[in-house]
């Protein structure tokens, strides 16, 4: 704990979302601090503002008075700085894709398990007051049961060069987009929903990852049974929907932000037996809710966090959808 009571931090990592965002919603925080930084630029760490910055992210997860660090790197380094961090004895908060399937997302867990320390997916939209009303939503069966599920993410203009691009870091748009609706699915059913696909669609467009992907599947659990189709791209207007149809309403995120309202006022709309009704949300950061609620759980104060079965499902349907995207190429 540092000198206030608050959680000492460490960011690994120092690009376009911490340097943008994460950074300034850490420092706004109450119970945290952001203790240090590190890039492979120790300038651009500085530029984050810590009490430290450091030019390694090794040397950061060897300071002792560091007790979480958050984990803002491309994709395929995740794995290997949640495993060292672990293994250093810090608790561990990672940018979504956490990792990259779901036998990695599995050992990650135990590992983190197996030290008695916290990891946890980096997926900020859940914390985001009205995703959790939707859970109360749906846990209340005002809809009752979910039945039909669409979710978008799509935008255009991924700049060359960025590892979105690139398929040895991770890039694609399903791992950077697409897990934002799977992961809104996921949370509102049962931790023993089997999910199975039925269509994946991938448009390359001389790129190297997938710059569109669609993908059908079908979710049964004990009482609910239905299909979802979720479209994520970086070549196609933006686009951000959230329509969940259940035996007996709807629910639906208008205004195109499903995802990632983020200081703004936002909405949900239900609509049941044909009367429409309209929810509003006061302007909120969800990336500092997410660090005030791991740092609450961290320092034993409560604190809601997503459940680790949520990343592996997610994960497994990922690995469902390229393995059908390979098969059908
Ligand atoms: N941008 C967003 O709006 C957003 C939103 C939600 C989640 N995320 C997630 O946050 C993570 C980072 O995204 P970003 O947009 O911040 O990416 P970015 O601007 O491209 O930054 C990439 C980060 O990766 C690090 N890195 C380490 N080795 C690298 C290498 N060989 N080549 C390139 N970069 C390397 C950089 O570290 P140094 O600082 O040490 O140079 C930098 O911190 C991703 O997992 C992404 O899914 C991003």
């Amino acid at each position: 704990m540092s000198e206030n009571g608050t959680v000492n931090w460490g960011f690994i990592g120092a690009g376009g979302l911490a340097t943008g965002t994460t950074a300034k919603s850490l420092h706004n925080a109450h119970n945290a601090t952001l203790y240090a930084a590190a890039a492979r630029d120790e300038s651009r760490a500085l530029g984050l503002s810590p009490k430290i910055a450091y030019d390694s992210y090794e040397k950061l997860i060897q300071d002792p008075h560091i007790q979480a660090v958050y984990i803002s790197l491309n994709n395929d380094a995740h794995l290997p700085w949640i495993l060292k961090s672990l293994d250093a004895g810090k608790h561990v908060l990672c940018e979504k894709p956490m990792v990259l399937n779901a036998g990695e997302t599995i050992n990650a867990y135990a590992h983190a398990k197996d030290k008695g320390l916290l990891l946890v997916e980096a997926v900020w939209s859940l914390w985001h007051p009205r995703a959790q009303r939707i859970q109360e939503l749906v846990s209340s069966k005002a809809i009752g049961s979910p039945t039909n599920y669409l979710g978008t993410f799509t935008f255009d203009g991924v700049t060359k060069g960025n590892y979105r691009l690139d398929p040895n870091k991770g890039g694609g748009a399903l791992y950077d987009v697409g897990i934002y609706p799977l992961h809104a699915l996921v949370a509102l059913l049962d931790e023993d929903t089997q999910y199975s696909l039925t269509q994946a669609e991938k448009e390359n467009h001389g790129e190297q990852v997938d710059m569109t992907m669609k993908a059908q599947f079908d979710f049964t659990n004990s009482h609910s049974q239905g299909s979802a189709a979720i479209v994520s791209s970086f070549a196609m207007h933006p686009s951000q929907r959230f329509v969940l149809k259940g035996s007996e309403g709807e629910i639906s995120l208008p205004k195109d932000q499903a995802f990632t309202s983020f200081n703004q006022p936002s909405e949900l709309t239900l609509m049941v037996n044909g009367h429409k009704h309209t929810e509003h949300f006061a302007p909120v950061d969800p990336y500092q809710l997410m660090f005030e609620n791991v740092s609450d759980r961290i320092s034993g104060s409560g604190g809601w966090l997503p459940n680790p079965w949520q990343s592996v499902q997610v994960a497994k349907i990922l690995d469902q959808t390229f393995k059908l995207v390979r098969e059908s190429a």
